[in-house]
């Protein structure tokens, strides 16, 4: 069990995830597909996280949930377990949260010049009470280490050059990989949302950045697409008839479409930092790129084989920075090209795993697969 106690922890969390799709969706009917999604137009009793877009909203409850080491409900009513309005209701947490917020922002206003230096992270860890006391096994003790920090020490010896063109070489060589035009891809996708059962998932994936997943959920299907430039998420799994994903959410999408096809990798950010850390006991190269208006992304490189075994990427939420980790393993050779075929998609609401069965590679792909979906009316 990956997760120790938390995975109870996050399950939780995804039980009440699915279930509040019918709060929002209820509303969300009214709402015009297009128009700007936010928390204003589509939630009941929003005070003080206004005018937020619903995806990046879910980011920020994530983020309560991780400070708070427990679920939605720790804050919520439990009824929302089960009534999804219920997540507009009142409770003493909800009360409690709301000041947090506004000292939170008060803080980082008045002693640290704006921004999310303080977030509800910084204070809690997990915990519902702070630990103002100092721990002297933590001062005497071995220090944590986590692979998945912004801010890490800089290896100066090694340019991410050689370790991106250590990756592409271990794939299969720019050779291969530019022959690779298309590809399309059966598995399953099991994860919070199906309560970990497995069911079918369809991918089509054109180079050199577009890609769209079907999910087949009981209840009906959920297409998770990305043109290129825009990105959606249509099903009665998501928060509207259609999601429109913005700035962060957008970027993880065009994140996943570089991995499907990352032969410009090189290109796809503008400065570029390397660092040492260890997965599991195992050396791994952190390569982490930055780009204008974007939180940085970590890329991590298994030392001895020069795979990419890990992304973390953060969303800027106006209650700090929150992380998306990608795994990815379970390579095979297609066509020439390694690809891995189990994905495992960790966030601070959702965890879920792709493993795929087979990969078709260079098939013809209609264009309208790459479309905005239709919308789902919940
Ligand atoms: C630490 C407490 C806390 C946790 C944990 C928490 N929330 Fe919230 N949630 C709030 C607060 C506070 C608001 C109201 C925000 C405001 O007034 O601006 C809210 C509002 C909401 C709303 C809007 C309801 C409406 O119609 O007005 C939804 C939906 C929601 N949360 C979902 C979730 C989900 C899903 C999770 C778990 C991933 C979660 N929340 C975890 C504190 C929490
Ligand atoms: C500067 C430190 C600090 C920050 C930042 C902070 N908290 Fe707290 N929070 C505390 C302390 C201290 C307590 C416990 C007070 C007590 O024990 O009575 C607390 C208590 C709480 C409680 C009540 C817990 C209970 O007893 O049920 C909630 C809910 C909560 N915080 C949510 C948040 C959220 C959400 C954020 C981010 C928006 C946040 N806090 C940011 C320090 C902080």
């Amino acid at each position: 069990m990956r997760f120790g106690s938390k995975y109870t922890v996050f399950w939780a969390t995804a039980v009440t995830l699915v279930c509040l799709l019918g709060v929002v969706s209820v509303r969300a009917q009214g709402t015009p597909a297009d128009g700007p999604q936010t928390t204003d137009t589509l939630f009941k009793n929003i005070q003080v996280l206004k005018g937020m877009r619903i995806d990046t909203f879910f980011d920020a409850m994530g983020m309560f949930a991780a400070s708070m080491g427990d679920d939605c409900t720790y804050c919520h009513s439990k009824k929302a377990v089960l009534d999804r309005a219920a997540f507009a209701d009142v409770t003493p947490r909800i009360q409690r949260a709301r000041q947090m917020i506004v000292m939170m922002q008060a803080l980082n206003k008045q002693y640290f010049g704006g921004g999310t230096k303080v977030t509800c992270f910084t204070c809690h860890r997990g915990a519902y009470t702070p630990v103002n006391a100092p721990r002297l096994a933590l001062q005497y003790g071995s220090p944590e280490d986590d692979p998945n920090v912004i801010t890490f020490v800089v290896d100066p010896r090694t340019s991410a050059e050689s370790v991106l063109d250590k990756y592409l070489q271990a794939l299969g060589g720019p050779g291969a990989l530019s022959k690779l035009t298309s590809f399309t891809a059966k598995g399953t996708y099991s994860g919070f949302d199906t309560g970990d059962k497995q069911i079918p998932v369809e991918i089509f994936a054109k180079a050199p950045n577009q890609r769209a997943w079907i999910l087949s959920f009981l209840d009906g299907q959920s297409h998770r697409v990305f043109d290129g430039t825009n990105g959606w998420w249509a099903g009665f799994d998501a928060p509207a008839p259609i999601e429109v994903l913005t700035t962060g959410n957008l970027d993880r999408a065009r994140l996943e479409a570089l991995v499907a096809f990352p032969a410009n990798i090189k290109q796809a950010y503008t400065s570029w930092k390397v660092g040492r850390t260890a997965i599991e006991d195992k050396d791994v190269t952190i390569v982490q790129g930055s780009k204008e208006g974007l939180l940085p992304v970590n890329f991590y490189f298994d030392n001895a084989t020069g795979l990419l075994v890990r992304i973390v990427r953060w969303n800027d939420t106006p209650v700090g920075p929150v992380p998306t980790q990608l795994e990815y393993s379970d390579y095979r050779d297609v066509a020439g090209v390694k690809m891995p075929f189990n994905w495992v998609m960790t966030q601070t609401y959702m965890q879920a795993t792709i493993q795929l069965s087979g990969i078709q590679p260079n098939v013809p792909i209609d264009a309208a697969r790459f479309n905005r979906p239709a919308p789902v009316p919940h």
